[in-house]
């Protein structure tokens, strides 16, 4: 039947596909499933297409003459990456910068955590196709340390790993801090049970001696290492008054509860209009019966997004809030503090480990500070970015702080892998998100898709005649295929910018 022939059948088995590492222990559940989904001629190379099988969504792609299956929810929030960007065998989520690679459903890039359900293509003769798939779980995951540990067992470190925090959870999604207020633990302590990660909680670093290899906490206990990773992180400007009972930071769980309940029916002034101040100014909106957004600077995100973007989300409203020069006296119940990143590196003064003059600490492609087995990451860490010419950048993005984990890891394991990820952000304003990739500073010129005034845009940042970085509202995946080329080192000219042939972006 030439018909038959040339239709693309779909087969879910309980094989386990061999191009998939498995992380030890992982779990199995499968079924069984065949189905016609679609002609062969459906789908050219470096094309993709969502398919229904047994109830289930898969993504079915063909590169490079070869066709594979996997799941089509970004591990990460869930976006369907059928709307992403396809680039070889590297599938970007149209959303936060994760990246995939389509044969074998692994993480590429942060922020996803697990890889993909992978499903094995089988081309039987003629033109038909079996797609043979199994499912399973865990794989890569969390900010710096976190990630460090599971890159650990993932490439079968067998020695003890431990990790230290001053905080009384277990590691969480700080993104969501200034977002949503639900469960924002990244494992269940049975994930850590399983993979024998000790996580010590309430415990904080006051010294480090790299000379005898040993860390000293504040409950008077030593304990040594072999090697160590050091993702403090950063916290916000300590004001006078901080101590104050209604003058609130955003860094814990615990400051965000606090940060809800005293704002509830409160007149409320944030102090900070880059990405944290915006953020907790929008989740405020309706809850609070007036907020007052504080700025140093003429336009929010000025020095982050640049002025085009900032003045047309102060006139478009997408934020109800003024943004105040100085000179005025405004009563307030509650005043939020979201300024500044200072790095947690206090404990680290006396110590051998270089920092800069505001005490970032320095580190090579490979995460290793000066001293030997003494590895940084996250936003406590300085490092060459690539993408940037190697200049020396300290960047706080949640899913850079997880590349840093992941390298940090490697290179602990003695493979030599360096550092080659661009950096992602993204920020939600009254459920609208902003996507940012790419490295911004002293950006000359921009270029604009759509128009500000539609809410729906994208903004192209060059300079000396290349895009360094994207920015975009409503314009998927505009940003992810900047975030492709800028991976791939594939320069993005200014002409091509400037061009009304907007293919390149593969917006759907
Ligand atoms: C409110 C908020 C919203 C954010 N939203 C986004 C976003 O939307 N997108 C994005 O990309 N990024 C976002 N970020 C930034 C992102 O969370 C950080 O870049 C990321 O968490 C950095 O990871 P890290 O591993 O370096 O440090 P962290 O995740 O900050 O972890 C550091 C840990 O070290 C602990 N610690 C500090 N000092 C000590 C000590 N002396 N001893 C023991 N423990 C110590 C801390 O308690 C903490 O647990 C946001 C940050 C905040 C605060
Ligand atoms: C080094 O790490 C990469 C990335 O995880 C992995 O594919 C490779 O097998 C590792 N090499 C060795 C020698 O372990
Ligand atoms: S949903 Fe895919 S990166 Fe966030």
């Amino acid at each position: 039947n030439d018909e038959l022939k040339q239709e693309l059948f779909l087969a879910w088995k309980t094989d386990v596909c061999s191009a998939c590492v498995e992380f030890p222990g992982s779990e199995e559940s499968s079924e069984e499933v065949t189905e016609v989904v679609c002609l062969e001629s459906d789908l050219q190379d470096g094309q993709m297409m969502e398919v229904e099988v047994g109830r289930q969504t898969v993504l079915l792609a063909r590169t490079e003459g070869k066709y594979s299956a996997i799941g089509n929810q970004c591990t990460h929030y869930g976006a369907p990456l059928s709307q992403g960007v396809l680039s070889g065998h590297r599938l970007y989520c149209p959303w936060h910068g994760s990246c995939f690679n389509v044969l074998t459903g692994d993480v590429e890039e942060f922020p996803g955590m697990d890889c993909l359900p992978c499903h094995k293509v089988q081309s039987l003769v003629f033109r038909l196709f079996s797609i043979v798939s199994i499912k399973y779980q865990m794989k890569i995951t969390g900010a710096a340390s976190l990630s460090c540990a599971e890159i650990l067992r993932q490439e079968h470190f067998g020695g003890r790993i431990i990790i230290v925090t001053k905080d009384d959870l277990l590691p969480y999604d700080k993104t969501r801090l200034s977002k949503v207020h639900d469960s924002i633990v990244l494992r269940k302590s049975e994930f850590f049970h399983q993979y024998d990660i000790e996580v010590w909680l309430r415990k904080e670093a006051l010294s480090v001696d790299t000379d005898r290899k040993s860390v000293t906490f504040n409950d008077g206990s030593v304990h040594s290492y072999d090697q160590l990773l050091i993702s403090t992180g950063s916290k916000g400007l300590d004001v006078p008054g901080r101590k104050l009972k209604n003058v609130m930071m955003l860094e814990t769980p615990e400051d965000a509860r606090r940060i809800h309940s005293a704002c509830v029916g409160a007149n409320v002034v944030v102090v900070g209009t880059s990405f944290v101040g915006m953020e907790v100014a929008s989740y405020l909106i309706d809850k609070a019966i007036g907020i007052t957004v504080i700025g140093s600077s003429e336009l929010p995100y000025q020095n982050t997004l640049g002025r085009e973007i900032g003045k047309m989300l102060s006139e478009k409203e997408v934020l109800a809030c003024i943004v105040l020069k100085s000179g005025k006296v405004i009563p307030t119940d509650v005043l939020i503090v979201g300024i500044g990143s200072y790095p947690n590196s206090q404990f680290l003064q006396g110590s051998k480990v270089k920092m800069d003059s505001k005490n970032f600490v320095l580190v090579d492609k490979f995460m290793r500070t000066n001293v030997p087995d003494v590895f940084c990451g996250g936003d406590l860490a300085i490092f060459p970015l690539v993408m940037a010419k190697n200049h020396l950048v300290n960047i706080g993005h949640w899913q850079m702080a997880q590349a840093h984990g992941r390298i940090a890891a490697l290179n602990m394991m003695n493979n030599a892998t360096e550092l080659a990820s661009v950096p992602f952000y993204w920020t939600v304003l009254l459920g609208k998100t902003i996507r940012y990739a790419g490295h911004g500073e002293g950006y000359t010129e921009i270029a604009i898709k759509g128009t500000f005034e539609e809410q729906k845009f994208l903004v192209l940042y060059i300079k000396e005649d290349v895009v360094i970085a994207a920015a975009s509202l409503n314009y998927d995946p505009a940003v992810s295929a900047v975030a492709e080329r800028l991976v791939t080192g594939r320069v993005i000219t200014k002409k091509e910018a400037q061009s009304d042939d907007l293919s390149w972006l593969q917006l759907s």
